[in-house]
This record gives structure tokens, sequence and C-alpha cells, in this order.
């Protein structure tokens, strides 16, 4: 899909104070340091969109991207790196979950792991609590321009093992781009952007 703009909308660092809704949402979420701003960048085509950073924990806010007045992508703060501070590591949950939990125009999440480390305890919470608000996900095993197409197949089949359609990506080579954009066509089919104040996504 081609992007003509794409433009940073806003930062939010406390829970329920988000930019007011105006198109469907697509979030990226992931550990910390796993490529999630690289893969925003990728999919949308622009490199300095999302910022990037080899130190871990570089996002520690939700950044909303607006796309060609049509979606908006959401760069969310990454889990799991132990070194950031107590406070920023127990911000993450409510800060996170006020979001995923109340967005009525959440169309989906795409859920970035390692294709090295697979899904771990803190991919699974993330899973179990997506599955229990009811919100589609797609998981992209990232850096396969890591492995060596042999061992790609291998660490993918662990992945998928765990029940979950897998696509396999790269933010170097630009492989599962494709997949990711037929994947966010699909979610946001047919849905038009709620007013704000719009009734949240009830608990199933
Ligand atoms: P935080 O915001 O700190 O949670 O990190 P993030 O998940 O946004 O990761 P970011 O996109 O900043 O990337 C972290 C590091 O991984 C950077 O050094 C990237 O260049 C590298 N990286 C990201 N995606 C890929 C990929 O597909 N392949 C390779 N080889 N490196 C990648
Ligand atoms: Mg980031």
């Amino acid at each position: 899909m081609k992007v003509t703009t794409a433009t940073f909308i806003g930062a939010a660092t406390e829970p329920g104070r988000f930019p007011a809704p105006s198109h469907p949402e697509v979030a990226f979420a992931g550990r910390s340091n796993v490529g999630k701003s690289s893969a925003i960048n990728r999919i949308v085509g622009r490199r300095g969109l999302a910022r990037t950073s080899s130190t871990p924990g570089r996002t520690q806010q939700l950044n909303f991207f607006g796309i060609d007045d049509r979606l908006v992508l959401v760069d969310l703060p990454g889990f799991g790196y132990a070194k950031v501070s107590k406070t920023a590591r127990e911000a993450w949950r409510p800060l996170v979950e006020s979001y995923l939990g109340a967005r009525g125009v959440l169309a989906g999440v795409v859920l970035i792991v390692d294709v090295r480390r697979g899904l771990e305890e803190e991919e699974h919470q993330l899973l179990d609590f997506l599955a229990t608000i009811g919100v589609p996900v797609l998981v992209l095993a990232t850096k396969i321009d890591k492995l060596k197409r042999g061992e790609q197949t291998k660490a993918l089949r662990a992945i998928a093992a765990s029940a979950l359609p897998v696509v396999p990506f790269s933010a170097v080579t630009g492989d599962g781009v494709a997949m990711v954009w037929k994947t966010i066509a699909e979610w946001t089919r047919g849905r038009t952007a709620r007013a704000a104040g719009a009734p949240a996504r009830r608990a199933r």
C-alpha cells in the first residue's frame, strides 16, 4: 500500500489521556527494543517517522501517527526491559491497558516478537488480555534477516506452535510488509471512525 502522507499526531504518557480518536487505529506492541518503531517506519516507508534506537526502552509513551487521513498507527511503549526505572516499569501496564481496553477505534494489534526469542511470558499475558477484550492480533516475527533460511523455518515453526498465525518480517529487507497491509485492510474494512466519546469495547 502506498502512503502519501504520514504525520506525528501526538504522544500520550498518562492513562486515559490520548488524542481524540479520528480514524481506525492499529497498535504495535512488543518487548522493549524488539523493533516496533522500525517496523512502523518500514511499513509506512518513512525512515524517521517513529524514533528508533539501539538503546532498549526508548519509547516510553504511546506515539500516534496519522496515515493519509484514513488510518492511525500507534507505537506502544515496550515491555520487559529490566533496566528502565521502576516507575517506568510499573507505569507500563495501566498506561497500555487503559489504551487497549477502552479505545473504540482500535481495529487490531500487531504483536512484534524477535524471531530468535519467540513468545515468552509477557507476550502470552498480552495475548490473553487481547483475547479477553476481543481485539484481533497479528504476530510478526521480526529480525528474520538475522537468521539463515533453515533457522528461520525452525524458529517460525516454534512460534506458530503457540496456535497463532505468524508472519515473518524484517525491517531491513521489507519482508512481510505486504502481509501487514493486507491484514490492516481486513481489520479496517467497513470500519468508519467512531466519534469521540463513543462507548468503549466491552470485555466479553
Ligand atoms: P523501544 O522503543 O526501545 O521499545 O524499541 P523498539 O521496539 O521500537 O525497537 P527499534 O525499532 O528502536 O529497534 C531496536 C533496534 O533493533 C535498532 O537498533 C534497530 O535498527 C534494530 N532492528 C529493528 N528491526 C530490525 C530488523 O528487522 N532487523 C535487524 N537486523 N535489526 C532490526
Ligand atoms: Mg520504539
